[in-house]
């Protein structure tokens, strides 16, 4: 499958944003703690999320999906305490379910998850908290795992603030003996949701949404239902789209406490943002050029890592030179060799990006090489002078519910069409 896209075309009206993806597969993954069926709501209908399904369903929980879009999750049934193989090479957030299959059951053991597009995604941050909580550690042929009689709780300082190794760590600890106190931890609202997830099933968590969070260990753990938050990315895309094709939105269903970094950015180019208390809307009118501006991407609440290729789209079509840098995954800069192919102006050396603005960005035939860079060209094809065919759009469909059709509602010249060759005539 591929996108026609054709431009230079604004974008009007209003656009409402799903479930966050990156809280969802977490909270999914958690629910292998909790002692009955838990019913999960505003879970975004993506591809990860089917993965993350089969991984538990592998792992011998029932997922049932409901036609309101909820998803039930029981996780009575689990006696395979190995994610499939395969689906952790394909999701890298398969490996979320260590932090829980090690506190229910004493063990878990996994294929190392790939670097993939954005760079090495290594786990030694994950390990060293379950080992500091009394797990024992094989790391041999390309497999780990983490053993233990009993989790006790103990005090972790993490070298990065890093949004996974907080989250296992947390659900780790949860069924610890004691008290367990996680310093230098990933403050993104993803594990501010994950917290309030876990105490609605009985455990016992504070402090997620500063560097220092608290987890006193409880004996078992009930069920719950729950809804997940916004996602303030999807939410992020869409006010960064506006930023790169002009005109104007009304993102609904958006914190814009969540989103206070991109909007003081988007300020800078030019862009004007209003925040509601559930919405936010920006507006760029039509073909005034934004002014260049530069980020450097950081953990939370810095500039999102996952709003830079959006936004260096938004710079490559604005006035003046911009220097970018990724802060966070250093080779997330890949996409850029498809931005030039459309004429824009970016030099990378490292995690440093510079971008030099130009007027105008032409369609062409490009390929999308992961989720986020996917969705920047998507933006920038909406802005380009002509037509452009973009391949690689299930690394798209993985993370956003439908972005395509969401960004044809605001006006754009956006279509799936079959990506198979043209046959030759005659
Ligand atoms: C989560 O990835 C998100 N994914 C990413 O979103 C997001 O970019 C990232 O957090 C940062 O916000 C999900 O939540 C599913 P990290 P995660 O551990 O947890 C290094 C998207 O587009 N590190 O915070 O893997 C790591 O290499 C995705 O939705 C170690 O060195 O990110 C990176 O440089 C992309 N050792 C930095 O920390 C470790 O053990 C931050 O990674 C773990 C991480």
């Amino acid at each position: 499958m591929k996108l026609k896209i054709t431009g230079p075309r604004p974008l009007y009206g209003l656009v409402k944003v799903g479930g966050a993806k990156n809280a969802a597969l977490k909270i999914m993954a958690a629910s292998l703690l909790a002692g009955g069926p838990c019913k999960l709501m505003g879970i975004p209908q993506i591809a990860d999320v089917n993965t993350m399904a089969g991984v538990l369903k592998g792992l011998g929980a029932t997922v049932d999906f409901h036609k309101d879009g909820s998803i039930v999750i029981d996780p009575s049934g689990v006696s395979k305490l190995e994610p499939s193989e395969e689906l952790v090479i394909r999701m890298r957030a398969s490996i979320q379910v260590m932090g829980p299959l090690l506190a229910r059951f004493g063990y878990v053991k996994t294929r190392q998850p790939g670097g993939c597009n954005i760079g090495p995604r290594p786990i030694d941050l994950h390990l060293k908290g379950f080992s500091a909580l009394g797990a024992e550690i094989r790391e041999e042929y390309g497999y780990v795992s983490a053993q233990a009689s009993t989790l006790r709780g103990a005090e972790i300082l993490l070298d990065i603030p890093s949004v996974g190794a907080t989250e296992n760590i947390m659900t780790a600890a949860c069924l610890a003996e004691g008290t367990t106190i996680l310093r230098n931890a990933a403050r993104e609202p993803e594990i501010i949701d994950e917290q309030n997830f876990l105490n609605r099933l009985g455990a016992n968590i504070k402090g997620a949404g500063t560097d220092t969070i608290k987890i006193e260990g409880v004996r078992e753990l009930h069920a719950t239902d729950y809804t997940v938050i916004p996602d303030r990315i999807e939410a992020a895309t869409f006010m960064t789209a506006i930023a790169v094709v002009g005109g104007e939105a009304c993102i609904e269903n958006t914190i814009p406490e969540h989103q206070q970094a991109l909007i003081a950015k988007l300020r800078e180019t030019g862009v004007e943002i209003i925040e509601g208390d559930n919405y936010v809307i920006a507006k760029r009118p039509w073909q005034k050029r934004l002014q260049a501006t530069n980020i450097r991407t950081l953990p939370y609440p810095g500039f999102p890592t996952d709003v830079q290729p959006q936004f260096v789209a938004a710079m490559s079509l604005a006035e003046g030179t911009s220097e970018i840098i990724e802060g966070v995954f250093p080779l997330r800069f890949k996409y850029t060799e498809e931005l030039t192919k459309m004429g824009a102006k970016v030099t990378v050396d490292g995690k440093l990006a510079v971008i030099t603005g130009v007027p105008a960005l032409h369609g062409t035939t490009l390929e999308a090489p992961d989720l986020r860079g996917g969705a920047a060209l998507i933006l920038a094809a909406l802005a380009a002078e002509g037509t452009t065919e973009l391949g690689g759009i299930e690394h798209i469909d993985r993370g956003y519910e439908d972005l395509p059709g969401k960004l044809s509602l605001l006006g754009a010249s956006i279509e799936r069409i079959n990506g198979a060759k043209k046959r030759q005539a005659g």
